[in-house]
């Protein structure tokens, strides 16, 4: 689901915003609204907050409900700074109505409130949209701010020619019409896996030793949640088999539990087929206690020692590769230990016959393993890239444009 940040100035056209923030949530967008203090002279929050299904924000200073992230996403553990995490977090970050004065502050860089502070913060798609008395759009002190803003890479739309705010007046600075506004942000938009069905698998799986006791591993999931919500912003149709992960779910993403590998052998097996990329980021066991004793074992029937008996459990990834159809894309994960790392991945990539494999040296401190940041190696058969210590958002992306990168090459169904 896309993520528009909406930013509104105080102009007669703010009434406008409205009607675009009601059609993006209609067209299936999640919507966030930063005002500018002016703008609720003309439209009020509460408007604005009644279409979203959000807060409203106007300074930096009051608490955001929602910590930065966007209706139907997780909330994060901590309260961030509103004006970085916003942006953060939007696919595009439209200001509309643009007022002079605001354009003015954008060219100069100024965050004096949390609209031009989240601008300034803005690493995403940029889009402002004027709309003021054909004066002030015409004086050349706004066309020189528009005209940097445009050479810095903001996207300037073309106000219309028109009936202007006032009565009797006419000229250019129409705010565009609202399907307009939107049919300008989507094209921002990171459409490169839209209608791909993507199969992330995440967690750890844990073998049953008795009725409360387990074998399992410190995976706690997030790697694969973060693959899941990269996919999804990029359009895909997303399904996450989820072993043992306690982290909050996104909206949209179709989440099966599983607990024991098995279960997992099994939900993945029943959704493969209907999958056009599969990526087992879940952290599955080798071996599984051969029986599971019924209630607790108590220590007067096991004495000094217990001996549990393992035997293997089934390799999904390898046996669902055995059956893969053409056109489909499977990525595997690698987690290994200290030197060789690279090697043992390259050996996995062939032995299971995978388009790529995500190599990660948990031997790293503050990596892999219930960390939030990674590092990883992305091994395909055209080579290998290397990922250095990010968070794990953004080895997701890397992956995602590994699996692009690999299919523009290969007949798959991701282009
Ligand atoms: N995997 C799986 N089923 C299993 C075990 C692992 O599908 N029973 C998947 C994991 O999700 C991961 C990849 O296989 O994507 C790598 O797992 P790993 O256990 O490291 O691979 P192995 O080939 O078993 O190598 P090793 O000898 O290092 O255990």
């Amino acid at each position: 689901m896309p993520r528009i940040l909406l930013g509104v100035c105080g102009g007669i056209a703010a009434y406008k915003a409205l009607e675009f923030t009601r059609l993006a949530t209609k067209a299936g967008h999640s919507v966030r609204v930063v005002q500018t203090e002016a703008s609720t002279r003309f439209v009020g929050t509460a408007s604005f907050a009644g279409i979203t299904g959000a807060p409203v924000l106007i300074t930096e200073w009051e608490p955001d409900p929602l910590r930065g992230v966007f209706p139907g996403d997780p909330l994060p553990e901590h309260a961030p700074l509103s004006h970085l995490a916003l942006v953060e977090h939007a696919d595009a970050y439209l200001i509309a109505p643009a007022t002079a004065e605001t354009l003015a502050k954008l060219a100069c860089g100024l965050a004096d409130n949390l609209l031009t502070a989240a601008a300034l913060a803005c690493r995403r798609p940029l889009i402002v949209a004027p709309a003021m008395n054909n004066a002030m759009y015409e004086h050349p002190a706004t066309q020189a701010n528009l005209a940097t803003l445009r050479a810095r890479g903001v996207t300037v739309l073309e106000p219309g020619v028109g009936p202007l705010g006032s009565p009797g007046e006419f000229g250019v600075g129409r705010l565009p019409e609202p399907p307009e506004l939107l049919a300008a942000v989507e094209t921002t938009f990171d459409a490169s896996l839209r209608g791909v069905n993507v199969l992330v698998s995440a967690g750890g799986t844990r073998e049953p030793i008795d009725a409360v006791r387990f074998i399992g591993n410190r995976s706690s999931g997030r790697m694969g949640f973060a693959v899941a919500e990269q996919a999804q912003r990029r359009g895909a149709n997303v399904t996450v088999v989820a072993a043992n992960v306690s982290l909050p779910r996104a909206t949209g993403i179709e989440y099966v539990d599983v607990v024991t590998a098995a279960e997992l052998a099994d939900a993945c097996a029943a959704r493969f087929d209907a999958c056009d990329v599969l990526i087992m980021a879940a952290a599955v066991a080798d071996y599984r206690p051969e029986a599971a004793h019924g209630g607790k074992l108590k220590k007067d029937q096991t004495g000094e020692e217990l001996n549990l008996r393992l035997v293997r459990t089934t390799d999904v990834l390898s046996s669902l590769a055995d059956r893969r159809r053409p056109g489909q894309t499977i990525v595997g994960f690698a987690a290994e230990h200290g030197d060789g790392a690279l090697a043992y991945g390259r050996g996995k990539l062939e032995r299971k016959h995978l388009d790529a494999v995500v190599v990660n040296d948990v031997s790293g401190a503050g990596i892999g393993f219930d960390a939030a940041d990674n590092e990883v190696w992305i091994v395909t058969a055209e080579g290998e890239h290397h990922v250095p210590k990010t968070s794990k958002d953004a080895v997701a992306a890397a992956i995602l444009d590994a699996v692009l990168n690999h299919s523009s090459s290969n007949d798959t169904k991701v282009r």
